[in-house]
């Protein structure tokens, strides 16, 4: 409990010296992040004897309050702060002749998104669209991620209120997608999809926005080897070169057997890139599909990793910036 009291206190210094908002939000990812300090303290209480857990907790989730609350009001602090800075220094000459190349350019999501687009089409993938606002059971249960399951903790959902007595999500994946696409129809199906998914997830490497691309086919049977050869194929055209590959045994829900798939880099490191596996029978079953009739693949992989891959592009979060320099820079 003493830690706690001065991991709060620590917090609340490195608040004080906290000089804008990317430092506040360093801060915030350090203390209340996925891996935070006062984050992995809250997961400590599963293993405390009994007659600690209540005392203990009730610390915990004060600490952790305390602590969000100083970031918050720090954080409109800061951003006054700010305004204020530019608002002193930006001036801003209307009688400027407007820019001679304000040309506008190919974003690098649409452009990978486009050239996705032309490999999956390419072997025969139509492509299907999904709700950015789902249901839980597209996003979750039809997919054989049952509520109170494990996974669904894994995907740091954001709720909506409900409509019509049903739950609703921003996406988690596109994967509910499949669930749309073979609803009520009958095999073969062919699919894939592309476009926004959201998790309430924000550090270097995570934006609570991102983009997913999405594959999908069952037909009778379909084995591991259509698979590995779709995936391989997809890669090579992507990257334009054959790449090393390797698929590592791993766990999804509506997938099974699932792998990743990584892909050889420089200097001998391997690269994640993409979610794979044979579809659930539980899945078929959900858009009812005969599993024993039928069997497919699916496969899923991040737009933005894609990108920051094949054009070199080092930071994730300039994606969303709008910043005309970087624009101008990594735009086609
Ligand atoms: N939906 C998974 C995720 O967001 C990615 C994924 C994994 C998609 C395996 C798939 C798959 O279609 O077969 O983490």
């Amino acid at each position: 409990m003493s830690e706690l009291l001065q991991l709060k206190d620590e917090a609340s210094k490195e608040l004080s010296n906290a000089e804008d908002l990317r430092a506040l939000d360093d801060i915030r990812v350090k203390y209340l992040g996925k891996k935070g300090l006062i984050t992995s303290q809250m997961s400590k209480i599963g293993s405390l004897p009994p007659e600690e857990k209540k005392e203990f907790g009730q610390l915990v989730n004060s600490v952790k309050q305390d602590v969000e609350a100083a970031i918050e009001s720090k954080k409109a602090e800061l951003e006054i702060a700010e305004i204020n800075q530019r608002l002193k220094t930006e001036t801003l000459d209307v009688t400027l002749p407007i820019r001679p190349q304000a040309k506008g350019s190919i974003h690098p999501i649409s452009k990978v998104m486009d050239e996705i687009s032309a490999i999956l089409s390419g072997l025969r993938f139509e492509q299907h669209d999904g709700p950015n606002i789902e249901d839980d059971y597209h996003n979750f249960d039809a997919l054989n991620i049952p509520e109170n399951h494990p996974a669904r903790q894994m995907h740091d959902t954001f709720y909506m209120p409900e409509q019509d007595g049903k739950k609703r999500v921003l996406r988690t994946h596109t994967s509910p997608v499949q669930i749309r696409a073979m609803q009520g129809k009958t095999p073969p199906f062919r699919i894939f999809s592309m476009g926004r998914t959201y998790r309430s997830d924000s550090d270097q490497t995570h934006t609570p926005m991102f983009h997913q691309v999405e594959a999908l086919f069952v037909d009778k049977n379909v084995n591991f080897g259509h698979l590995k050869w779709t995936v391989n194929e997809f890669v090579k055209q992507f990257f334009e070169e054959e790449k090393e590959m390797r698929f590592r045994p791993s766990y999804f829900p509506f997938t099974e057997p699932s792998a990743e798939v990584d892909i050889g880099w420089k200097d001998g490191k391997w690269l994640e890139i993409m979610g794979c596996g044979m579809v659930n029978p539980k899945v078929l079953e959900n858009v009812g599909v005969d599993p024993n009739e039928y069997s497919g693949f699916a496969f899923g992989a991040g737009i933005e990793r894609m990108a920051m891959l094949k054009y070199n592009i080092p930071d994730l979060r300039q994606f969303f910036e709008s910043d005309m320099r970087w624009l101008q820079h990594y735009g086609f």
